[in-house]
């Protein structure tokens, strides 16, 4: 699990009553984790984020009226954002499927409900799109970095639907640890770790890539269904998660599955 020591938060230079309550509210929420030691609110007066980070270099969380930024650096923020997932939603009205879709279609194809658990949430976007894609699934969205699963969490619920938000379940712990407990929730396990070989570093993966706990080695897992894996084509962790990796010549980007024949299938 990532620990943060010093945790600074704001608002958004424009302000209102409404961001100065979600700063309150939030201070008082991320107190309460066990993961943050130090929280402090600061006046955002109208200071510029380099600014902010001119004398002190611990994390920002800025409170906006499109939700919340985490700033690790001035530079690139995270947030909770559409796009790769819009282009996905995009691609099912056009009668095509993302191949996350297609394995969940084929796993689930004959199911009332099921349970999607995605271990590693990061940005969100595969929740996001199994949510709105799946209307009988129930997503338990987890991310072991507090600061990560809050901003993604509080951004994301701001573009669902009062069905969606029974259906979504937002956790911050290891995944590892979660599934141990909640076995008998776990139908579906996902993952997809930051990739071994990150492939731009400037970007916001490569924010996030540089502020996230980098795990050695793999812990064997068998508390699922299915697996379904996503990692670079060149990855250890096809071979080390025993999955069956689905070749594609025309990306980088693979997917791979293990039914776990010791459980009771879908
Ligand atoms: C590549 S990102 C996932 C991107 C995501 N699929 C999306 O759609 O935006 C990987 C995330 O998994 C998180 N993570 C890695 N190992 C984890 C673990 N053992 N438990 C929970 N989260 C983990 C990392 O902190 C990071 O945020």
């Amino acid at each position: 699990m990532n620990i943060v020591t010093n945790l600074r938060i704001t608002t958004s230079v424009k302000t209102n009553a409404s961001l100065y309550k979600q700063v309150e509210d939030a201070f008082h929420l991320l107190n309460k984790n066990k993961y943050i030691q130090n929280i402090s609110i600061i006046k955002r007066k109208k200071l510029t984020i380099k600014q902010i980070f001119k004398s002190n270099d611990s994390p920002v969380i800025v409170f906006e009226n499109t939700g919340p930024k985490l700033y690790f650096t001035s530079e690139i923020p995270i947030y909770f954002h559409l796009d790769t997932a819009k282009v996905k939603l995009n691609m099912v009205k056009n009668q095509q499927q993302p191949i996350l879709s297609e394995m969940i279609n084929h796993i689930t194809s004959k199911e009332t409900s099921f349970n999607f658990v995605d271990g590693t949430m990061g940005f969100g976007r595969d929740s996001y799109l199994v949510l709105k894609q799946f209307p009988n699934a129930n997503v338990f969205s987890i991310e072991q970095h507090p600061l990560i699963h809050f901003v993604i969490s509080e951004g994301m619920k701001l573009q669902l639907n009062n069905n969606e938000l029974k259906r979504i379940h937002f956790i911050n712990e290891d995944y590892n640890n979660w599934v141990k407990l909640n076995e008998e929730k776990v139908d579906i396990l996902y993952l997809d770790h930051m990739f071994e070989k990150t492939l731009i570093e400037s970007d916001r993966m490569g924010e996030l890539s540089n502020n996230i706990l980098k795990i050695q080695e793999y812990k064997p897992i068998k508390h699922y269904k299915y697996l379904i894996l996503k990692a670079r084509f060149d990855s250890l962790l096809f071979k080390e998660l025993n999955v069956i990796q689905c070749l594609r010549k025309s990306s980088k980007t693979h997917y791979g599955l293990r039914v776990n024949n010791s459980k009771q299938a879908l």
